[in-house]
Order: C-alpha cells, then sequence, then structure tokens
C-alpha cells in the first residue's frame, strides 16, 4: 500500500501525476480554502501534506492528526509553521528556498521602480483619459540609479535585491540585518553594514526581506517611518505583519514620505482600505515568485521533499532536522 499525502490547494497537474507515482493522493484541484476542521478532517490517515504557505499547522493540529510526519511547504517563509510544536510532536517541516531568489527580486526591484516612478499612479491617470498636456512637473518621481537603497534582511533574496541596485542601476547599498555578512559577501553585493535607524535616516529607497515572526511583528512602524527622507520609498516583499500598515497608510496620505510597493498584507488576501484609497502605493496580490518556470520549481521542491522524506528518509530542504535524528 502507498503511504497517503494530501495536496492542501490546487497545484500543478504535473506535480499531482508525479506524487501519484509514489502515495496516494488527495487533491484539491477545486482550490477550496479549508477552514481548520475540514483541514485536520482530510488529514486523518495522512502522512505527509503538501502546503502552499497559508495552511497553518500548530500543536492543536498536531494532536488531531497523529499519523502525521512531513509538512511540506511550496514556500520559502515558514510562518505558517510552528516550528518547536512540530519538533515536538516529532513532525518534520520543509520549506522551498533558493530556487525563488531571484524571481522574487526581480519583484522587488519592481516594486522599487514602479513606487519611484510613479508608474501605476501615472497608469491609472491616463487610462481614466486624464491626460490632455504635457507638463514639466507631472509625475515627478525620484532617481533610482546612483540612489541609496537600503535592504533590512540581507538573507538570500535581500542580497539578490543588492546586487541589482549596486551592479545594475550604480546604487550604494546599505543594509541592516540581525547578523553581519562576512567581509566577502559584502563585497560580492557591494553593500555596507549599518544600524537601523541610520539605514531608514540615509536610504532612498528601502526594501523589507526580513522573515516574519512575533519578533519581526511592524519591525517597520511610526517610528521608523519618521526616520524616512521626505521622498524615499519603501518596497515590502516579506510579510504584511512586518510593517504596521495603519501607521504606513497615515504617513502616505500625510505626504510624510514618498511611496510605498507592497507585495504582501497583514490580512491577505484582505487590504487594508486605508492602502487602497491612496495613490502614492503600488499594491500587487503576493505575486513576488510568481513566474511559471519557478512556481514549478518550488512545487518540484515540496514534492521531492514529501518523496525524499518518506520514502528514503532523506528530506532536501528540512527546517527542524533534528526530528530526522
Ligand atoms: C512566498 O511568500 C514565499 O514565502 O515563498
Amino acid at each position: 500500500m502507498k503511504p497517503s499525502v494530501l495536496v492542501a490547494r490546487a497545484i500543478f497537474p504535473a506535480i499531482l501525476d508525479k506524487l501519484a507515482e509514489h502515495f496516494e493522493v488527495e487533491a484539491n484541484q477545486a482550490d477550496a480554502i479549508w477552514g481548520k476542521a475540514e483541514f485536520m478532517a482530510r488529514l486523518q490517515g495522512k502522512v505527509g501534506v503538501f502546503t502552499t504557505g497559508g495552511e497553518r499547522i500548530d500543536a492543536e493540529l498536531l494532536l488531531g492528526c497523529p499519523q502525521l510526519r512531513i509538512c511540506a511547504n511550496m514556500a520559502v517563509g515558514y510562518n505558517n509553521f510552528d516550528i518547536p510544536a512540530m519538533t515536538a510532536a516529532g513532525v518534520l517541516a520543509t520549506n522551498a528556498p533558493d530556487v525563488l531568489t531571484e524571481t522574487t527580486a526581480d519583484l522587488g526591484f519592481t516594486l522599487l521602480m514602479a513606487t519611484a516612478r510613479r508608474v501605476s499612479e501615472s497608469e491609472a491617470f491616463l487610462r481614466a483619459g486624464l491626460w490632455n498636456k504635457w507638463s514639466y512637473d507631472m509625475f515627478t518621481g525620484s532617481d533610482i540609479h546612483g540612489a541609496t537603497l537600503g535592504i533590512l534582511g540581507m538573507g538570500r533574496i535581500g542580497q539578490a535585491v543588492a546586487r541589482r541596485g549596486a551592479h545594475g542601476f550604480g546604487m550604494q547599498v546599505i543594509y541592516h540585518n540581525r547578523s553581519r555578512l562576512d567581509a566577502a559577501t559584502e563585497a560580492s553585493v557591494n553593500a555596507r553594514y549599518v544600524g537601523k535607524e541610520e539605514l531608514f535616516r540615509q536610504a532612498d529607497h528601502i526594501v523589507l526581506v526580513v522573515p516574519y515572526s512575533a519578533e519581526s511583528h511592524h519591525t517597520v512602524a511610526a517610528n521608523e517611518i519618521a526616520w524616512m527622507k521626505p521622498s524615499a520609498t519603501i518596497v515590502n516583499i516579506g510579510r504584511g505583519g512586518l510593517i504596521d500598515e495603519a501607521a504606513l497608510a497615515e504617513a502616505l496620505a500625510a505626504g510624510r514620505i514618498g511611496g510605498a510597493g507592497l507585495d504582501v498584507f497583514e490580512g491577505e488576501p484582505r487590504v487594508n482600505p486605508a492602502l487602497l484609497a491612496l495613490k502614492n502605493v503600488v499594491l500587487t496580490p503576493h505575486i513576488g515568485s510568481a513566474t511559471v518556470p519557478t512556481r514549478m520549481a518550488m512545487a518540484n521542491l515540496a514534492a521531492d521533499n514529501l518523496i525524499g522524506f518518506l520514502l528514503h528518509g532523506k528530506p532536501l530542504t528540512p527546517l527542524n532536522a533534528q526530528v530526522l535524528a
């Protein structure tokens, strides 16, 4: 008998076919959003689950699903997993790092550029038929080339954003991180380590790529926003909860900062109405990794973690490898 796994959301049919070679698969190609009770009911008898980042795995769920052995997230972020609870229950957690680094950095840079150059706002103006003459100050934004780029969170994606800024646009890159990079890595991305306040005060454009946790909740709140230059822009490609959205919306509405580009939101897919009402924001629906090759690579990695662990005891990208011991 093949082991049983659950795929919690709709996914590429080729990934389901690959999983079906090794497992009994319960899929969700209708892409229903299950509540906790239904998710737990469907997990009964399953040894593995393929999650996509929105499914909460916590102590209560683990207690109700004693056969579960692995949760494979098709996302690099894993704030939907309670890792200590999973480790205590002996359940392996895996994520999908690396394969989305460059694609997500591309989107971060896209938002930076669209925000600095007011792309959404000017396109809306044009589409509304309001463009009837040229004027010298129409949609003037801020320069990207040669400007100071501040990166908060200098992991793989942060470094990929830094490379784009330094090598593609001649930007001065400063960064702040829990731990400083070694000198060779700093040199390779042309970045200078600064304190958090200095980063907010000096940067013309800020990109947030910090992993989300209770400690990083509202890393950017009224205080940090007050440090920003009046023309500065801020981009969030990490998790919505990194920014106090109410404080950000207030600063944007008052014109105290230049603009914001947001791909992630505190209560997504619900978006704070105060942000929706603003013109100086560029908003995208959590599409950082959304290219076909990258989403395919992420899905393959999650599937390979299920196969590697359940068939051979060897997951590719474990988050709590201690449960393997
Ligand atoms: C997307 O947000 C991810 O964590 O992969």
